[in-house]
């Protein structure tokens, strides 16, 4: 029935409709960086426009979507998406704090308690998963996706996937989602974001592909393009990503649409007038112009002229009234506003709850030197620095729906959880550091930054005297939210030095310092490593982030989250991943100490500060007796691979068991360690528990030079433990 009534609706539209379908603009409502057309109302009327983004609530979703289905002559529905990215109003941790929960069904909670809320609200669309693999933390959009790795990568695609279409969008309570930026958007040049990408073939299939393809998989409904150029054609305009490789070899039945103005952007590109990139971004395979009005104003005269043919428009428009018939719009266009729920289903005590828990288990002890933490519910604790008072600050980037002044700041999370029998005292030590920049961009994104007048000597005096009294202090510091994000590459990547001063001054007291470290990107931390005893890095933790917080800090909850993203000891390291190759010229010691003539540096030791997969937990865990179940297997069979794991230490906690391969001789050069499963387990104090993880062919794949996905025999190391770099190591061969 899909079919016929998408082909009877398409044989009454004019052309001028037909393109109108594929116009997506902003509604203005709330701003993203560009002004949208001022007649969106008029367009709307005209049959011009096919979904409109970026307005909320199901109010004035209700009046526009009216326009549509009423005034309009073929009373086609609108999508109505949002940057629903980590949560709605009900706000998670950034993605990158969410991936570092291990949690797949945890993730997937989150895309689909976002999925309910949006959609009590007038929501039928989201532009998420962001599943940009990205190895640099300069780029300030590695805080919006899962990392470095394709295969942990891939599986939060697929759950995000999942948690926002639950494969049933005729539900009312399920959106349409929508994978970006593809493809390849984390690895420009530099980390500058919006800059040139330049890729092999076969990194792009074996370590930035995989997580898109995965969605793909899991039935995504939609695909963004990323800005930047793939092999000199920016992918907007890029036929062999859009249609090779996204159509043909994966199958994908949705619709593209581009990143806000990328049509128009292949004009600086350098690929044309308006018309020609218009012409060249429908060729290439996108079906859905955001923002630019490129489509809009130039495709009709294409036809006409025969640049582009009247069976592309109407592919496009068919598969973004798919689209629309999949969600129920046809049916019902108000099936999302329904001012009931949007009473009753946003922002609730429970889905708060939820978030508080999640938001826990995001967060990753770095360092916690003679069980500073957790810390008692007694004494006096002084809380400083220019994070601890914050709530602006605490979802995070892109979280548009967020009501700010409803997140729950640090100090009044530890407040909470801390209880009578503790005296609280704050102060904020210090400005955050922003440079005026930020404050711009906090500005135009419609957010107030509250620049402190007083000097920087006063502002530590008062925070002095609180530290003096005090039997601890925890330091609350890092990137204010818009430090990271789009548009927000920075080439220091370490804490405003206005902050590390602020640090140095209350380690000078003598007193403990634990230091809660807000933060979108891996950052450089030697120096706090070196002098601070406790490092709890908290990411951006969403609306609840200051209780979650205070539940880790006071011991409610056991820290068990692992970075998914390297943190390297010095920006000049940058990229830097586990899953490197070996190279040619390998460091032959283990200590890191400099050898002429090998692949390492004269002033820098190779290794990371913290590795991906690290996290310290308030307990211990014991790992042994590694075993394999085979040295040898075929192409057909399967082995396991077991590990006992024991909580040796005083707490029940969760622990991560990573197994990583190593495929030792290959057709083309394969990574030193490559992440094949995890396991997730929860562990009461002095319990043990068997591991077991499978491997078979699947696992042994990669894409050779002929970009075929294929395993072959030969020799391979396995290793188990509790990071990347702290493992232990059993072998098997594969044979024909
Ligand atoms: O979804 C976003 C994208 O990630 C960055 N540019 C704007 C889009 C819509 O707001």
């Amino acid at each position: 029935p899909r079919t016929e009534f998408v082909s009877d609706l398409l044989s009454k539209m004019t052309l001028e409709e037909k393109i109108g379908q594929l116009n997506l603009p902003t509604s203005g409502d709330i701003t993203t960086g560009a002004a949208s057309s001022s007649n969106v109302a008029k367009n709307i009327e005209e049959g011009k426009v096919g979904g409109l983004f970026n307005i909320k609530s199901v109010q004035k979703i209700k009046e526009v979507q009216k326009i549509a289905v009423e005034k309009s002559r073929l009373k086609i529905p609108l999508l109505f998406g949002m940057d629903v990215i980590h949560g709605y109003e009900t706000t998670f941790p950034i993605p990158l704090g969410l991936s570092s929960t291990w949690d797949m069904k945890l993730i997937e909670r989150t895309a689909q308690i976002a999925a309910q809320e949006a959609s009590a609200d007038g929501i039928n669309w989201t532009f998420s998963p962001m599943v940009d693999i990205s190895r640099d933390p300069r780029w300030g959009r590695v805080s919006e996706g899962s990392g470095e790795d394709p295969f942990l990568g891939s599986q939060i695609a697929k759950a995000m996937v999942n948690g926002y279409q639950q494969n049933d969008l005729s539900k009312n309570n399920t959106i349409l989602s929508c994978v970006k930026h593809f493809a390849l958007y984390g690895a420009p040049e530099a980390g500058r974001d919006y800059n040139t990408v330049d890729m092999s073939r076969i990194k792009m299939y074996n370590d930035y592909f995989p997580p898109y393809k995965a969605a793909i998989d899991a039935g995504v409904g939609s695909v963004m393009a990323s800005f930047n150029e793939i092999d000199g054609i920016p992918a907007t305009g890029n036929k062999w990503l859009m249609t090779e490789v996204l159509r043909k070899q994966w199958g994908f039945k949705g619709f593209v649409v581009t990143d806000f103005t990328g049509i128009p952007e292949m004009i600086e590109h350098g690929m044309g007038d308006l018309q020609t990139v218009s012409a060249l971004a429908l060729n290439a395979g996108i079906e859905m112009d955001m923002v630019g009005e490129g489509f809009l104003t130039t495709l009709k005269k294409s036809v006409e002229e025969g640049k582009v043919t009247m069976e592309q428009i109407d592919n496009a428009a068919r598969l973004i009234l798919n689209a629309k018939y999949d969600l129920g719009l046809f049916h019902d266009p108000y099936k999302y506003c329904d001012e009931k729920r949007a009473k009753t289903e946003i922002f609730t005590a429970a889905n708060r709850a939820e978030a508080r828990a999640i938001a826990a288990q995001s967060l990753v002890l770095l360092k916690n030197n003679n069980q500073l933490l957790p810390l008692k519910k007694s004494g006096t604790i002084a809380v400083i620095g220019p994070l601890a008072d914050a709530k602006e600050n605490m979802a995070g980037t892109w979280s548009v729906a967020t009501n700010m002044e409803k997140s729950i700041s640090l100090i009044a999370g530890i407040k909470e959880v801390a209880g009578k029998n503790s005296n609280v005292l704050y102060a904020k030590g210090s400005n955050l550091d922003y440079d005026a920049a930020f404050e711009e961009k906090a500005t135009m994104f419609g957010k107030t930054l509250h620049r402190d007048n007083r000097t920087s000597e006063e502002l530590l005096a008062e925070a002095l005297k609180i530290a003096n009294q005090s039997d601890v202090i925890v330091a609350a510091l890092g990137e204010s939210a818009e430090m990271s994000g789009e548009s927000s590459s920075r080439t220091n990547i370490e804490i405003p030095q206005a902050q590390k001063d602020l640090l140095q001054a209350l380690l000078k007291t003598g007193k403990p310092v634990v230091l809660v470290l807000f933060t979108g990107r891996p950052l450089v931390l030697v120096e706090e490593n070196e002098t601070v005893p406790a490092l709890l890095n908290t990411w951006f933790a969403g609306s609840e982030a200051g209780s979650a917080i205070a539940d880790v800090l006071f011991g409610k909850e056991n820290p068990s989250g692992k970075l998914t993203a390297t943190f390297p000891r010095s920006v000049g390291q940058v990229p830097i991943y586990y899953n490197q190759k070996n190279t040619g010229r390998p460091l032959g010691n283990k200590e890191g100490k400099f050898e002429k003539f090998r692949s390492n540096y004269i002033d820098e030791r190779n290794e990371p500060l913290y590795p991906f997969g690290f996290g310290l937990s308030y307990t211990t865990f014991n790992y042994s007796n590694l075993k394999i179940s085979s040295d040898v297997i075929n192409f057909k069979e399967k082995l396991n691979v077991t590990v006992d794991v024991t909580n040796t230490g005083n707490y029940d906690g969760k622990e991560v068991v990573q197994l990583y391969i190593r495929d030792l001789v290959g057709s083309v050069t394969r990574p030193v360690k490559e992440l094949k499963g995890f396991q997730k387990i929860n562990l009461k104090k002095g319990e043990k528990r068997t591991v077991t993880f499978e491997i078979g062919i699947e696992e042994l794949k990669f894409y050779n030079s002929d970009l075929q996905f294929i395993a072959e025999p030969g020799s391979f190391d396995v290793f188990v433990g509790t990071n990347s770099s702290t493992v232990n190591k059993v072998s098997f061969k594969l044979i024909k």
